[in-house]
C-alpha cells in the first residue's frame, strides 16, 4: 500500500507514474534500471494489461528485462529496435543542466548506448538527487577484468590533473568477490567529492586502456521529472526551459502496492 512508502519511494513513484504520460501506442521505449525505473516499468506494465497500450520495451539490464516481461510488456533487444522513441530511467545525481551521474545499480553501459540510441532521454528522479555540482555521488565506471589494476592506476594518475576534490578508487565488489556487470566487467567507483569539469572528465576517463564507459550522461538528458514526498511533481525540459509542476494522488488499492511493490 503506498501508506507503508517511505517518502523517498513515494518520490520515486510520483516521478515514474508522471514520466509513462510521456509514452504512446507504437512506441519503443528504453527501460532503465534502478529501483525508480522499476516503479516506471510497473506503471507501463499496468498501462499495457489495464489500458492496452502497444509498446516494446528494450531494457538495460537483465533484472529490468525479466520485471518487463512479469509486468506483460512485450520485450526486444536494441538491434532489433535499432533505433527507440523515448528511454525513462533514474540516476545517482543530476545538475540544473541535465547531466547526470548514473550507475549506482552497475548498468550504466547499457543504460548509456540505450539513451543515447535513443529520440529522448527522460530521467525519473526524487528531488533528493539534484545537486549544484555533480561528484557527491561516486562515479562508476565499467572496467574490463583483465588487468583491472593497471586500469586503475592509470586513473588514478589521471585524476592528479583533473579539476575534482578527492581521487580515491575502489572496486566494487559483491559480498567478497567483485561485483560483474552484465558484460561481465568490473566497476570502479571514483570518490571524486566534486566534479569541476565534467565533460572533459568523461572525455578523458574513456580514452583509459580497459575503461568500457563511464556514468558521466552529458547532453543526453532532455528531461527530468522530479518527485516530491508528498505526491508533488516537477517536469522540466532542458531544450525549452519549461518547468511544469503537478501533483499524484495515492490509490490506496492500487494494484502497483499491493502486487508487486518492494
Ligand atoms: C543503475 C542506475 C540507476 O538509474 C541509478 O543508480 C538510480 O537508482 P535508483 O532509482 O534505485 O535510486 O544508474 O545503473
Amino acid at each position: 500500500m503506498a501508506g507503508e512508502l517511505s517518502p523517498i519511494d513515494k518520490a520515486k513513484f510520483v516521478a515514474a507514474k508522471r514520466a509513462v504520460d510521456f509514452v504512446e501506442d507504437g512506441m519503443r521505449v528504453g527501460l532503465g534500471t534502478g529501483s525508480t525505473a522499476a516503479w516506471m516499468v510497473r506503471c507501463l506494465g499496468e498501462l499495457v494489461r489495464n489500458d492496452g497500450l502497444k509498446i516494446k520495451g528494450i531494457p538495460t539490464s537483465t533484472r529490468t528485462a525479466e520485471l518487463a516481461r512479469d509486468c506483460g510488456i512485450t520485450v526486444i533487444s536494441l538491434d532489433e529496435a535499432k533505433w527507440l522513441d523515448l528511454t525513462i530511467d533514474g540516476a545517482d545525481e543530476f545538475d540544473q543542466d541535465l547531466n547526470l551521474i548514473k550507475g549506482g545499480g552497475g548498468a550504466l553501459l547499457q543504460e548509456k548506448i540505450v539513451a543515447t540510441a535513443s529520440d529522448q532521454m527522460i530521467v525519473i528522479a526524487d528531488v533528493g538527487k539534484e545537486v549544484e555540482t555533480l561528484g557527491a555521488f561516486p562515479l562508476p565506471l565499467e572496467v574490463i577484468p583483465f588487468g583491472w589494476q593497471t586500469s586503475q592506476a592509470l586513473i588514478e594518475e589521471m585524476l592528479i590533473s583533473m579539476d575534482v576534490l578527492g581521487r580515491n578508487t575502489t572496486l566494487r565488489m559483491n559480498g567478497p568477490a567483485p561485483f560483474v556487470t552484465d558484460e561481465g566487467n568490473y566497476i570502479l567507483d571514483l570518490h571524486l567529492n566534486r566534479i569541476g569539469n565534467a565533460r572533459q572528465l568523461s572525455m578523458v576517463l574513456n580514452q583509459i586502456p580497459g575503461v568500457v564507459e563511464n556514468g558521466l550522461f552529458i547532453d543526453i538528458c532532455d528531461k527530468v521529472v522530479v518527485g516530491f514526498g508528498d505526491g508533488r511533481v516537477e517536469v522540466r525540459d532542458i531544450n525549452d526551459g519549461s518547468i511544469e509542476e503537478d501533483r499524484l494522488d495515492f490509490l490506496e488499492d492500487d494494484n502497483l502496492f499491493r502486487d508487486l511493490g518492494d
